[in-house]
């Protein structure tokens, strides 16, 4: 009988390992700490019942207050790099001008503590969360938010420059502008073409400013841009389908990936905004700005393909991205029974390979991979969660990273979503993602066994499988 044979699969030297979360999805708030309402506090206060057991943003993972032991745990996940965010609320209240001391002590004190365990820190700026009062005056619609967020991510820099030398602008900027300008999932839950194609202009703009300012205030730091760069796969080799593949990517991937990473908006864009009546209110000067201060590397976000085909006729009534293309259940797909969503790892290896065919093969990291699982306390064996489902994922992810970095593409680095159980917007904590689980009631952290094996992962630099 022949013997299956395993492959090493090494990892090039430095390669980063570690993982990714967010401040609003971690840090909780405590009575008197400064923090002021961001849009998703004031959203949770008006319709808590959107929320999965109406559990809010103020109950997220209590890191504000255990971050020490968090931090702990990262050491023994074997983390060699962590991202999480800077809550804007927190830092600076009223969107502009003073900055409450209390925030700067606790990102000051966070930071210090994950560079005194050796780890790489990586900082981003902007994870969903807009200071309420901001939103109030027109959100991501009002070009002053642009200069309001230049003005804060300077402040970050100032601030924490000397401990922070790698910054995020934002975190998947498309997915606000869709979920909260053409659908119901994000605050404001408007369904406006227009308006998502000019908030998703100036949060443009703001990311290009904040890599702008990071430059000029010190040269040898390091900014980029986390994207979801969900590829999108055709039904068929149909003309019909693969038109719509292709738009699905103008409108969802390509939008923030050309003027981030070349500089430019992509022509075809351009003139379906302009036929559409679309065009955002813009000046020559705003569109230099954009092509003179491209990132410096690129994160990259990947849960799921995008299974597209043509639009039905009757979607082009009303335009919305339904009338340009739609979804595809593709029959047979490998899928995630936990959560629902379609596993397919060679989405990695494509994102990859177009990185360095179309984008000047740009140094890229995971920033998230990971898998949701609901009602994962079953899975509970002598007191641990054992995830093997979760270490398979990563596996098989991994294992199309590798042959991508092998055929020159520049990744450096697998962030998994994500180390402890956070709290996921509308889905609060329906869904588990993290290597360590969270008690909700005594808010006990407990490693599970993906916890153990993501530590060997790291120590050796690789996997045998
Ligand atoms: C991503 C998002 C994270 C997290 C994750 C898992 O799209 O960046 O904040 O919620 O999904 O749901």
């Amino acid at each position: 009988m022949a013997v299956p044979t395993e492959t090493f699969y090494q990892f090039p030297e430095g390669f980063l390992w570690g993982s990714s979360t967010s401040g609003p999805q971690t840090e909780g708030t405590v009575e008197g700490d400064g923090k002021s309402m961001s849009n998703w506090d004031y959203w949770y206060s008006i319709a808590p019942e959107k929320f999965h057991a109406q559990i809010g943003p103020k109950d997220t993972s209590t890191f504000y207050k255990n971050y020490r032991k968090d931090i702990s745990l990262l050491k023994e996940t074997g983390h060699t790099v962590f991202r999480t965010s800077i809550q804007w609320s927190r830092l600076i209240p009223k969107g502009t001008g003073e900055v409450n001391q209390q925030a700067v002590a606790f990102y000051r004190e966070v930071f210090s503590e994950i560079k005194k365990q050796g780890i790489q820190l990586i900082v981003n700026l902007y994870h969903f969360d807009l200071p309420y009062c901001l939103q109030e005056i027109g959100g991501w619609e009002n070009k002053e938010i642009v200069y309001a967020f230049e003005s804060y991510a300077r402040t970050c820099f100032d601030l924490f420059g000397d401990i922070v030398d790698t910054w995020i602008t934002f975190n998947e900027p498309i997915v606000p502008v869709e979920c909260g300008y053409l659908g119901e999932y994000h605050y404001p839950c408007k369904v406006d073409m227009k308006a998502a194609v000019q908030v998703a202009y100036h949060t443009q703009l703001a990311s290009s400013l904040a890599v702008k300012a990071c430059h000029e205030m010190n040269s040898n730091h390091k900014i980029c841009i986390v994207l979801n760069l969900t590829p999108a796969y055709p039904r068929s080799e149909s003309s019909e389908d693969k038109t719509a593949a292709r738009l699905a990517e103008l409108f969802q991937t390509k939008s923030f990936l050309d003027p981030s990473v070349l500089g430019t908006y992509p022509e075809e864009l351009i003139s379906i905004v302009k036929e559409h009546d679309l065009l955002p209110e813009w000046t020559q000067e705003e569109l230099d700005i954009i092509k003179e201060n491209t990132v410096d590397f690129l994160g990259v976000n990947y849960y799921q393909p995008l299974r597209v085909q043509a639009p039905s006729a009757d979607s082009k009534e009303k335009l919305t991205l339904d009338s340009f293309f739609a979804p595809y259940d593709m029959p047979g797909k490998k899928i995630n029974p936990h959560r629902g969503w379609e596993i397919y790892e060679k989405g990695i290896y494509d994102i990859g390979i177009n990185l360095k065919e179309h984008y000047g093969n740009i140094e890229w990291l995971v920033t998230e991979n990971g898998m949701g699982v609901e009602g994962e306390e079953k899975f509970r064996k002598d007191g641990v969660i054992e995830d093997d489902y979760r270490i398979e994922f990563i596996e098989d992810h991994l294992i199309e990273l590798h042959r991508a970095i092998q055929d020159g593409s520049n990744c450096k680095g697998y962030m998994l979503w994500t180390f402890i159980d956070c709290w996921s917007w509308l889905n609060a904590y329906k869904n588990r993602y993290g290597l360590v689980e969270l008690n909700l009631e005594s808010q006990e952290r407990i490693i599970k066994k993906s916890g153990y094996w993501f530590k060997e992962l790291s120590q050796n630099n690789g996997f045998r499988k």
